[in-house]
């Protein structure tokens, strides 16, 4: 690297980068290889109801590699929690990375994919929809409205939604989900390694009260005009222009051949609307020579806004879980990684998912056309109205309901929980 000797600058700026490479810290990592279920703890959430959903340890029905195996929910109408275990950390001046590859392989309707990191103290055999965690993150899908990547954070005892919208993939592939959280409180969501959103965790959730407010003393001054038009003074009301009826007679009518003025009484013409009436007059309107604008209150600092320099600290990581509701089941979870190296979580994203996202996409419309092909031979006639015929029941229910789904779309994911928790 030439440019190294010539300019000192870059080139501690390269040995800088270097040591960032070298001191990469892997909190945890699972690849979901043999003995991940010495690490996974399943909960004993809502077991007693005969709800909770088994795991399939499965490189799914399409993949890149049949021995790169996920954990996958493999039954309809359940709940599934599961969690994991590591060494308790802070993120405290730290860079954070958040970041795990999930598959839809079922089509989701309406459901999940996300995953949450939880902080010490929880009981990993309860964890269920109720167990507090530190930050939820990843795709979530209902109907058609709602098709986006959560990102909560948890602080001051409250879960606190992304203010942005961060729209999420909907096929049914592998896709690679990535939180960074830096300790100057900017985050970045990746999908696939494509960041798809970034910015400030000041402006992008509400954790603090705003920094600025408007003036709540300041007044709208007496004399500030605020009327953008008005009445222009020179326009004056043509002459004759009230006399003009509003009505005529209508001169096509004909006293009809029976007319008897004796007993009718005298004939006159109905009456139409009168095509030169233009309503009462007005004067046309000008623009407001001494328009000023509309009045806004001045800003100024939030008496309430106190900063924390430690907005984006959780200092006491140790766990992460999955935690989900699902309709259908069919979401496959791997690659489930958190370090403080965005470099190294991209590496694995591509060492993975990378690897086999073509294979996995060649076997998919495989998988796919075979499937068109039996549904065509089993109903040669009929085979458009056959293709959607297994989630007929599920999608009748939501399509026929658009205002629930675009309530759904506002929901927060609290809400949603909530109704999960109710629909049993
Ligand atoms: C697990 O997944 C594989 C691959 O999709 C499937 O063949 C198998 O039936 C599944 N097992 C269960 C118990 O769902
Ligand atoms: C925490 O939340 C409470 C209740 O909403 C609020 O009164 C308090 O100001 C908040 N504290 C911080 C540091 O934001």
């Amino acid at each position: 690297m030439a440019f190294g000797a010539r300019d000192p600058n870059l080139f501690s700026l390269f040995l800088l980068s270097l040591l960032a490479i070298t001191s990469a810290k892997v909190f945890f990592e699972e690849r979901f290889d043999d003995g991940w279920e010495s690490r996974w703890v399943t909960s004993d959430w809502k077991k007693d109801e005969n709800v909770a959903g088994e795991w399939n340890y499965t490189a799914g029905k399409w993949h890149g590699d049949p021995n790169d195996k996920g954990i996958q929910t493999s039954e309809d109408y359940r709940f599934y929690a599961i969690s994991a275990e590591f060494p308790e950390f802070s993120n405290k001046d730290k860079v954070l990375v958040f970041q795990f590859s999930v598959k839809h392989e079922q089509k989701l309707d309406c459901g999940g994919g996300y995953m949450k990191l939880l902080s010490a103290g929880i009981d990993q055999k309860k964890f269920g929809g109720d167990t507090p965690y530190s930050i939820m993150f990843g795709p979530d899908i209902c109907g058609y409205s709602t098709k986006k990547v959560h990102a909560i954070l948890h602080y001051n005892e409250t879960n606190h939604l992304i203010k942005k919208d961060v729209p999420c993939e909907t096929d049914q592939l592998s896709h690679v989900y990535t939180f960074i959280l830096k300790p100057d409180a900017s985050y970045s969501i990746l999908i696939d390694n494509v960041e798809k959103q970034s910015g400030s965790v000041y402006s992008d959730w509400s954790l603090l009260p705003p920094k600025k407010i408007k003036d709540p003393e300041a007044k709208k001054p007496e004399d500030w005009d605020d009327k953008e038009y008005i009445p222009d003074p020179e326009d004056k009301k043509p002459e004759g222009y009230d006399d003009i009826p509003k009505e005529i007679p209508d001169a096509d009518a004909k006293k009809p051949e029976d007319w008897d003025d004796e007993e009718d009484g005298e004939w006159t013409a109905p009456t139409i609307a009168n095509p030169e009436y233009k309503g009462p007059w007005k004067p046309k309107k000008i623009k407001n020579p001494n328009y000023k604008g509309k009045w806004k209150a001045p800003m100024i600092d939030n008496p309430e806004f106190k900063d924390d320099p430690n907005l984006y600290v959780y200092p006491n990581l140790k766990y992460v879980g999955i935690e989900l509701w699902q309709v259908k089941s069919g979401t496959l979870f791997d690659n489930v990684l958190i370090t403080d190296d965005p470099e190294y979580a991209k590496q694995l994203a591509e060492e993975t998912w990378g690897k086999h996202k073509d294979v996995e996409k060649k076997a998919f419309d495989e998988a796919e056309k075979k499937r068109e092909e039996e549904e065509a031979k089993d109903d040669p006639i009929d085979s458009d109205a056959e293709d959607g015929d297994d989630d007929a029941d599920d999608d009748a229910g939501e399509d026929s309901d658009a205002d629930a789904k675009l309530e759904e779309s506002t929901d927060s994911a609290e809400t949603k929980e909530e109704d999960k928790h109710d629909e049993l």
